[in-house]
């Protein structure tokens, strides 16, 4: 891998300890995957923040780091972490859990990471621009700016993606190459607009290709911000999706030639497949909303749904999961939730120790409905946002 002479500085210690240690990860990483050097970055997105998933070894690795100087060098936000910063309490949550979670967020702000604990930077805190080069983690996150905008991402780890926050720089392969992101299948989706939809066909489309770069045609040119995080996080769980494109949506769509790839239809019996899959309860105690976190849209589209409305009693518990500057900027709408359930920021239903709690929990994400088994011991309902809430008014 060729280095510049700024880059062998720091590689060589003259920088200090943990700029060398997060250089030496990415030139690792850059041989591994075959890159020939490294380029800037304009921002990165952080996962690993839930003790649940980092533990004491995490919180340790974390420790070390700020005690050796770590701080990045370019804006860096970080995903949701396993509870409410202030509203713990009203998640069942120990005082153990949160006084070691709260550690892991002052060591990323030590850092200088942005604590804004949401995997929807995208809509506010850390917005990249087309074909902006960037390090991001958490799969649904990183799928949506390569796809929806055009930045340029791999599917960062946790570790990866702060060595390039700290270096300002990542290894320049795979996804930031031209090449790399030409689509590889064409999907032909016939799907009914609906955001759920949406999700349905991200698990179904993900579970066929696995980690392929499907080309859309078909879906409804009004695709929005909710529409496609939706298909980026589904895709992304059932598979291992990066990047997507799709006809007269995605800036980078009709850049490649696709007349000789591979062509998949998916439509309503793929979707009926998807669902049975996804459907292993038939009550619930927990309806958690927000995978990924909640956007102001579908707030308002909530508080119009429940407005007017009471809360049965004995009806199951319901969170609704977004980020602190989404939740305070919808206070009126956020007021007519809450008479429901709390309206949580920082965390989600996958990433909080639930498990200790309910063992049986509905959402309206194909992503939580693929998790919420494997790492919260859940059966899953999942269905549209409607449809659960049948059981609670
Ligand atoms: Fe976000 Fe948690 Fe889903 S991090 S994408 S709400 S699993």
């Amino acid at each position: 891998m060729e280095l510049r002479p700024d880059e062998e500085r720091i590689l060589n210690g003259e920088e200090g300890e943990s700029r060398r240690k997060a250089m030496e990860l990415l030139v690792a990483l850059g041989k591994v995957y075959g890159a020939e050097d490294l380029i800037g970055i304009s921002s990165a997105h952080l996962s690993g923040a839930s003790y649940k998933t980092i533990g004491d070894g995490g919180l340790k690795y974390l420790s070390d780091q700020v005690g050796g100087g770590a701080k990045v060098s370019v804006p860096a936000t970080l995903n949701p972490v396993g509870m409410d910063l202030c509203r713990w309490k009203e998640m069942h949550i120990s005082e153990e859990f949160a006084v070691k979670q709260l550690k892991i967020v002052e060591l990323y702000g030590k850092m200088g990471v942005m604590t804004t604990c949401s995997c929807t930077p995208y809509t506010g805190a850390n917005v990249p621009r087309f074909g902006e080069h960037v390090a991001w983690a958490e799969s649904s996150a990183l799928s949506f700016v390569n796809s929806f905008i055009g930045a340029r991402t791999n599917r960062e780890g946790g570790p990866g993606a702060l060595a390039a926050a700290i270096v300002g720089k990542t290894a320049n392969y795979g996804l930031h190459l031209d090449d790399m992101r030409a689509p590889s299948v064409v999907i032909d989706a016939d799907i009914d607009g609906s955001v759920f939809s949406y999700s349905l066909l991200g698990q179904a489309v993900g579970s066929t290709i696995g980690g392929r770069i499907p080309y859309f045609r078909g879906l409804p040119v009004n695709t929005g911000v909710e529409e496609a995080k939706a298909l980026s996080a589904a895709m992304a769980a059932a598979g291992s999706v990066a990047m997507w494109h799709a006809e007269n949506v995605t800036p980078e769509a009709g850049r490649h030639d696709i007349s000789d790839l591979e062509k998949i239809s998916i439509g309503k019996k793929e979707l009926e497949e998807a669902y049975e899959k996804l459907n292993t309860a038939d009550d619930v105690q927990l309806i958690a909303l927000g995978c990924p976190h909640l956007t102001e849209k579908e707030i308002r589209e909530i508080a119009s749904m429940l407005k007017g409305k009471k809360k049965k009693q004995g009806s199951p518990e319901i969170w609704f999961c977004t980020s602190a500057a989404t939740r305070e900027k919808c206070a009126e709408d956020v007021r007519i939730l809450e008479e429901f359930g709390p309206v949580l920021a920082d965390t989600c239903m996958v990433v909080a120790p639930i498990e200790g709690t309910f063992s049986r929990t509905g959402t309206n994400s194909a992503k939580a409905g693929n998790y919420l088994p494997t790492l919260c011991s859940q059966s899953v309902m999942c269905k549209d946002i409607a449809k659960l809430m049948e059981a609670v008014y």
